[in-house]
């Protein structure tokens, strides 16, 4: 059984194969039609979202399949405390695979582990999203024709921005691709991405605050919200909260070819005057966003068809009930029978398997 809980565990090749089955899918949207006939789509969203849940909804009725699920946590029995393993059994006696958000960092990888179907991780709180990621790649590969060479900014909250963590994951996998990280000081990067994808793969990167400085090297521009849901001060967020504002008077710095995406949805730091520039990519975003999905449900449940064992972590260097993350959005945190789960990294500490973070 495969689950997709972080961009990595998808391969190169899948990857690739994936980006192959959405042109398909594009060339020949009846071909799909009934590809998943018979097969149901659980979306169990403990957060709110516009894009994720529907596009999701969407992928699956437009293989032929069908939808159950909830768009708030309010609305599941987790409102009377029932836990994410016990939820993941639950809704595997229902469905075929599992599309999960949730503010806890981990959440989907208990899923994963405790049910009996795949699952793919939604977004977890400020952790990953692995399947904007798809919807971003397939966009560039359809604006720009490839990933190799390209320079790629990332501008706004760098820290709390998911997406962004996703994605420098996968652009790591391509040739000689330089990444530009803009943010505040208070918003930069978390160190595991730095350690585990920009250090690792020896990516070559810089990390800035001035976006109309990298504007003209930049072939791509990730723009990011700053995340109020994410800040436990109030103070900061509002301090922070309008650090860059892309409007069509910086962009006129750009290069006429670079792209501008942006997961959304969008607060201030993409001002409508630049929507009509053929430059602005956000909305095609969209769209990509469902098909990558439907090719992702395609590969997943074909895998589940030939592959029922359970999905386990083959890592024998994770250490069990050693120690116990204190990261107060973990999933470890709040769920207190889950088993401590962390594996040793480069600097001699150990990072929570769960939620990436270091002690
Ligand atoms: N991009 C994204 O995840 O949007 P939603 O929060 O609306 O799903």
């Amino acid at each position: 059984m495969r689950s997709v809980i972080d961009i990595v565990d998808l391969s190169v090749e899948e990857i690739n194969g994936l980006l192959k089955t959405a042109s398909d899918i594009i060339k020949n949207p009846k071909k799909y039609s009934k590809k998943c006939k018979g097969k149901k789509i659980a979306t169990l969203f403990f957060e709110p979202s516009t894009r994720t849940r529907l596009s999701f909804e969407s992928a699956m009725l437009e293989l032929g399949g069908s939808v159950i699920g909830f768009s708030s946590a309010s609305s599941s029995s987790a409102s009377k405390g029932e836990s994410v393993s016990d939820t993941a059994k639950v809704i595997s006696k229902y469905a075929d695979i599992i599309a999960m958000r949730h503010p806890k960092e981990g959440a989907p990888l208990v899923a994963a582990l405790n049910g009996d179907i795949p699952v793919i991780n939604a977004g977890d709180g400020g952790h990953c999203h692995p399947t904007q990621t798809l919807a971003d790649l397939l966009t560039i590969k359809r604006e720009k024709g490839g990933f190799d060479n390209l320079t790629v900014g990332f501008c706004g909250d760098l820290k709390y921005g998911r997406t962004v963590h996703s994605i420098i994951g996968a652009l790591s996998r391509y040739n000689n691709v330089k990444i530009v990280l803009i943010s505040p000081n208070e918003l930069k990067i978390p160190s595991y991405v730095k350690e585990d994808v920009l250090d690792k793969f020896n990516m070559d990167y810089i990390e800035t605050d001035s976006l109309e400085d990298s504007l003209p090297s930049l072939d791509v521009l990730y723009m990011t919200r700053v995340q109020e849901e994410r800040f436990t001060d109030r103070n900061e967020y509002e301090r922070l909260k309008d650090s860059y504002v892309l409007n069509k008077e910086k962009l006129n710095k750009a290069k006429e070819d670079t792209i501008v995406l942006h997961p959304l949805p969008r607060v201030n730091e993409i001002s409508i005057d630049v929507d009509d520039d053929k430059r602005a990519c956000y909305f095609k975003q969209v769209e990509n966003g469902k098909i990558m999905r439907m090719a992702l449900i395609l590969m997943l449940l074909d895998i589940a068809k030939k592959d029922k064992s359970k999905f386990t972590l083959n890592d024998n260097k994770i250490v069990y009930n050693k120690f116990k993350c204190s990261n107060p959005v973990c999933i470890s945190q709040t769920e207190q029978e889950l088993k401590g789960m962390a594996k040793p990294v480069d600097n001699g500490n150990y990072r929570c398997v769960y939620c990436d973070k270091d002690f």
